[in-house]
């Protein structure tokens, strides 16, 4: 199968160039200056046309933080890996990285089955896996490395949720040793979940019970300071370290100190922080709950220095942590007690359309927004040249973008498995065109063309970015 993307404008991290993409089979044959390929042989030989004229060719969105299926406060996120992945596909994201989850007392190779039975045959985009480290015994250091083997060389690890998922600072502190010595990466969920559930305590023996009150014991200060405290951790250990969900300023600072000192430390923000804030946790009556994740919102003042953030590359990538559950039942979990409302936003149809809002406002590039939401999680998680760019060689993940269409997102429109959009009513410029997945059209038309079972597991190779 030959497919001939013409008329269209290519954006990478470089800048945005007309250009002709010529597609065999699954991945890209070549690119070629605008009208050469479509009058020649290769429009001969060319089965499909897609005419891209007016509009954007990028790489397939590479979203690095979902959880589907995710066990979570005595119940899973709503979206199964079949629906989350076609719910990525409809937004242009061909590729998500997704977390296993070590229960305590299990092994990390138990778990990667354990996953594997979960996600293969079911994905409509291929995908790949982190691994969270939630019990950290002599065990679980040695299979950290057979983890790497099994194309799995990224371990979360969590400051937050003492009595769950919560490893100590000796306990990170080896997991980094040992990550260290095979040059994975240590990804932090970096919150004082000490100090947190003490204000959690104190909260709801006052009374304040409201989802607000999640936002209020769960202070900018605690993100920074845990931020700094992995930071320093992996600077003793000299491990590779990547922030996940940065939401606060204060965090970002700590962030941006060490990157200037050259440490190898990266962070991601998600579309929640850069649009949404400590306003929505405190919607009237128990909405709210609809916005709790964590780290929590934070007062919209945070939010422009997210953005500069992203434009000086402290900021290096832009996931969704896209943690789906219901408002009905789910969310509901946690009526009179937010410590029991289950943590996490939808989103993973929707970052590729959130971040091109920044275009449209002059907050990022074009091409910044290629780099943040494909090319730079394709090199930070060993996918890179495969994933994240349009070359002759790399897979044919393209999404074709109408930068001018319009659309309102909403939980009536959206293919999420989810009653709630955490963005309901937002009138969102630009919108995905045709979404192609190694060279199959997934989306054309405003349908779907999918199946379960395209989407293929990614074994990828050592972050690209280690000095
Ligand atoms: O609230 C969140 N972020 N839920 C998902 C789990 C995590 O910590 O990433
Ligand atoms: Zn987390
Ligand atoms: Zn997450």
């Amino acid at each position: 199968m030959r497919t001939l993307i013409t008329g269209g404008t290519v954006v990478s991290p470089a800048g945005a160039f007309p250009a002709e993409v010529l597609v065999d089979g699954e991945t890209i044959a070549a690119l070629a200056a605008p009208g050469s390929a479509a009058a020649g042989p290769w429009r001969e030989s060319a089965d499909e046309l897609v005419d891209a004229t007016g509009k954007l060719v990028l790489p397939g969105g590479i979203d690095a933080h979902t959880h589907m299926e995710m066990p979570f406060g005595g119940t899973f996120s709503s979206d199964t890996f079949e629906t989350g992945t076609r719910a990525a596909a409809w937004g242009g994201t061909t590729t998500i990285i997704d977390f296993a989850v070590q229960a305590k007392g299990t092994t990390l190779s138990a778990t990667l089955d354990r996953w594997h039975q979960k996600a293969d045959g079911n994905c409509a985009v291929d995908y790949g896996f982190h691994m969270i480290v939630s019990d950290v015994s002599e065990t679980t250091l040695k299979e950290m490395e057979a983890c790497a083997g099994a194309g799995v060389n990224s371990f979360k690890m969590f400051m937050a949720y003492p009595g769950v998922f919560y490893a100590t600072d000796g306990e990170i502190l080896l997991a980094m040793q040992q990550a260290r010595r095979t040059g994975a990466m240590v990804m932090m969920h970096a919150e004082n979940g000490i100090a947190i559930d003490q204000l959690v305590a104190r909260a709801l023996a006052e009374g304040r019970t409201d989802p607000v009150q999640h936002g209020l014991t769960r202070p900018p200060e605690l993100e920074a300071e845990a931020t700094s405290r992995a930071i320093a951790l992996a600077k003793v250990t000299g491990a590779p370290l990547y922030i996940v969900h940065l939401s606060a300023a204060q965090a970002l600072d700590a962030v941006t100190a060490a990157r200037d000192t050259g440490q190898n430390v990266f962070a991601e923000t998600c579309p929640q922080y850069l649009y949404l804030s400590l306003d929505d946790l405190g919607r009237p009556g128990f909405e709210g709950a609809k916005f709790v994740c964590s780290p929590p919102l934070r007062p919209a003042g945070h939010q422009a220095s997210l953005w500069q953030g992203l434009r000086r590359n402290d900021l290096s990538v832009v996931s969704t942590d896209h943690c789906p559950f219901c408002f009905r039942e789910q969310k509901e979990l946690g009526t009179g007690d937010f410590s029991k409302i289950p943590n996490g936003i939808p989103g993973v149809e929707h970052r590729l359309d959130l971040l091109h809002q920044g275009v449209v406002a002059g907050e990022i590039s074009l091409a910044r927004w290629v780099e943040v939401a494909s090319t730079t999680p394709a090199r930070m998680f060993g996918l890179y040249p495969r994933k994240g760019v349009i070359a002759p060689g790399s897979d044919a993940d393209i999404v074709v973008y109408d930068p001018a269409a319009r659309q309102v997102l909403s939980a009536a429109t959206h293919h999420m498995n989810v009653d709630y959009s955490a963005y309901e009513g937002m009138e969102v410029t630009g919108r995905t065109d045709v979404v192609m997945s190694r060279g199959r059209i997934l989306i054309e038309g405003g349908e779907y063309h999918g199946e379960p079972g395209h989407g293929r597991f990614l074994k990828r190779d050592l972050c690209q970015y280690l000095n």
